[in-house]
């Protein structure tokens, strides 16, 4: 009997699995599932014999891949699929997909929960500003950008984007402006959030000469990943712009010397919450058991990135 395994360290909400499980057994399918685990030597154990794998951000190495014989297709149950090896999985003919789109939205709250937080202060009962008439720069404009202008648009902030991907025309009919250029989008905005990928091309390309063109306030929202920012930059523009912001729902390698040194200008979620709702969890857990039945079923690849 087809095998799938729901392998999720931060485990999805109750409902999600409640609904995966139900999608896999109608399918006829077995389900099972590893939830908090700790150490590696857990899911190397759980995948000897699944057939498919829903994931998170766990990763899936090589050493995963090929622990698993049997494994058909792993679903990444959300966008960023930087925690799979693509390589591993091709070479072994495992089919890689992720579910874009399901948990964008929550994504996009978190990022401007994250900027009424330290627009308020972090609500220590100081004046705090507002984030009305403000200009905030979306570099990257996918799921999540999207979602981020619109709901910085009924805030009454004033919406430009960066994505060399994405049509102009496409961006302007959200009523957001469109910046052909990185450098233009940082130099004009006094709020950046981050909405790219981790690759090789972006890995550290969030760096000291696109921070420091920054207006004055300027606050840095990163939900998409670590890698993306130089942290050596970080660090040098933290130290000569006492007016520089970093919030982020990934925590920097280094978190410690930030806060020594600045205090009041950070905020890291203690664990990564961006995708961390019922509805997201149900989104995007719903979509992959679908996509998984789809492939055993139709072989349909549709999602696939590998
Ligand atoms: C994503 O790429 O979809 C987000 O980073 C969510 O990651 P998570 O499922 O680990 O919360």
């Amino acid at each position: 009997m087809t095998k799938v395994l729901v392998a999720t360290e931060k485990p999805f909400a109750p409902a999600a699995v409640g609904q995966i499980k139900q999608i896999v057994e109608d399918a006829g399918f077995e389900f099972a599932i590893l939830e908090k685990y700790t150490d590696k030597s857990e899911l190397l154990e759980v995948v000897k014999d699944v057939d498919a794998l829903i994931i998170r951000s766990d990763k899936a190495t090589k050493e995963v891949i090929l622990a698993a014989p049997k494994l058909k297709i792993i679903v990444r149950a959300g966008a960023g699929y930087d925690n799979i090896d693509l390589e591993a999985a091709t070479a072994q003919q495992v089919v890689a997909m992720n579910t874009p789109g399901q948990n964008s939205n929550a994504v996009a709250e978190l990022v401007l929960g994250m900027m009424v937080f330290q627009a308020r202060n972090q609500f220590n009962g100081k004046s705090g500003t507002e984030l009305k008439g403000k200009k905030l720069g979306i570099h990257a404009y996918g799921n999540v950008g999207r979602y981020v202008a619109q709901i910085a648009k009924g805030f009454g902030m004033e919406v430009f984007a960066f994505d060399p991907f994405v049509k102009d025309e496409l961006i302007e009919a959200d009523g957001v402006q469109v910046f052909h250029t990185a450098e233009e989008l940082y130099s004009n905005c006094q709020y950046i959030s981050l909405h790219i990928p981790a690759n090789e091309k972006t890995k550290k390309s969030i760096n000291y000469d696109l921070l420091n063109r920054m207006p004055f306030g300027a606050t840095l929202v990163n939900t998409a990943r670590k890698e993306v920012i130089d942290e050596e930059d970080l660090l040098k523009i933290f130290a000569d712009r006492s007016d520089f912001m970093y919030l982020s729902d990934l925590v920097p390698d280094c978190k410690e010397e930030i806060a020594m040194e600045f205090e009041g200008r950070f905020f890291f979620t203690p664990k990564k919450s961006g995708a961390q709702t019922t509805e997201a969890n149900i989104n995007a857990g719903v979509a992959a058991a679908h996509q998984i039945v789809r492939f055993i079923k139709d072989g349909d690849s549709k999602y696939k990135v590998n």
